[in-house]
């Protein structure tokens, strides 16, 4: 069944970008139902523009509590045909939803982070990691609960980092890993393949009962950096 989703972004919305090419190559299965920027002018809402994408801006300022904000998202997403069996995108959106907002799609809600979490939460996580002098970093695409950048991981991406490199060069670096595993994680919950136990998600191999990741018949080079593997056209 094609996935139907609503992706909220606060900016440059390249992430809602990779997620737009997937589709239109026919590699993810799934139909953008909304677009939702909580910023004006954000570029993100012209690239659904570009693309004939249902948008809304909804400023968070317009509403008198978070509450109400999320409430306006959450009916806005509905109307537009997103419902329990869709998915709520958070591709960059800088904001944290109420318990309501979450309970109103119910481990259908999924974020981006530019770090390996738990490492470097928060609104920095790329200038965080190269401050700090980590020799690793990447992304985490994570399902969404109550902490912010905390909820059950999908799938990671490493990338190596230089010494004395800032924030915006790595950020580059990892970003284009963020291009590759959002859109895959999305395939694998178009595909029904992922099996949130407690903080564990679990893989389920194609068209095979849910079982452990096979480690062993994974490529080296394929599993050096991105876990779980990126499949054919990701
Ligand atoms: C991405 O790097 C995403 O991981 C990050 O914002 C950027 C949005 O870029 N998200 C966070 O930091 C959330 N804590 P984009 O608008 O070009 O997709």
């Amino acid at each position: 069944m094609t996935l139907p989703i609503a992706v909220l972004v606060s900016g440059s919305g390249s992430n809602l970008q990779s997620i737009i090419d997937r589709i239109e190559e026919g590699v993810l299965d799934a139909e953008i139902k909304l677009v939702i920027s909580n910023k004006p002018g954000a570029y993100g809402i012209e690239r659904a523009q570009n693309h004939d994408i249902p948008h809304r801006v909804l400023l968070h300022t317009d509403y008198r509590s978070r509450e109400a904000f999320d409430e306006a998202m959450m009916e806005a997403i509905r109307e537009s045909g997103v419902d329990e069996t869709g998915v709520v995108v958070m591709a960059g959106f800088m904001r944290i939803v109420t318990p309501g907002f979450l309970k109103a799609f119910e481990h259908r809600v999924i974020n981006i982070h530019p770090a390996l979490l738990p490492s470097f939460a928060g609104v920095h996580g790329q200038s965080d990691a190269a401050d700090y002098g980590v020799k690793i970093s990447g992304c985490t695409v994570h399902f969404v609960d109550e902490e912010m950048d905390h909820g059950p991981v999908i799938i990671q991406a490493a990338v190596p980092c230089q010494a004395g490199e800032d924030g915006d060069v790595l950020g580059s670096r990892i970003l284009k890993l963020e291009h590759r595993v959002f859109p895959q994680a999305l395939q694998w919950l178009a595909e029904e393949r992922l099996v949130i136990e407690g903080r564990h998600v679990r893989l389920k191999v194609s068209g095979q009962p849910c079982a452990t990741q096979p480690m062993a018949d994974v490529q080296p080079n394929t599993c050096a950096l991105v876990w779980p593997p990126l499949e054919k056209g990701f």
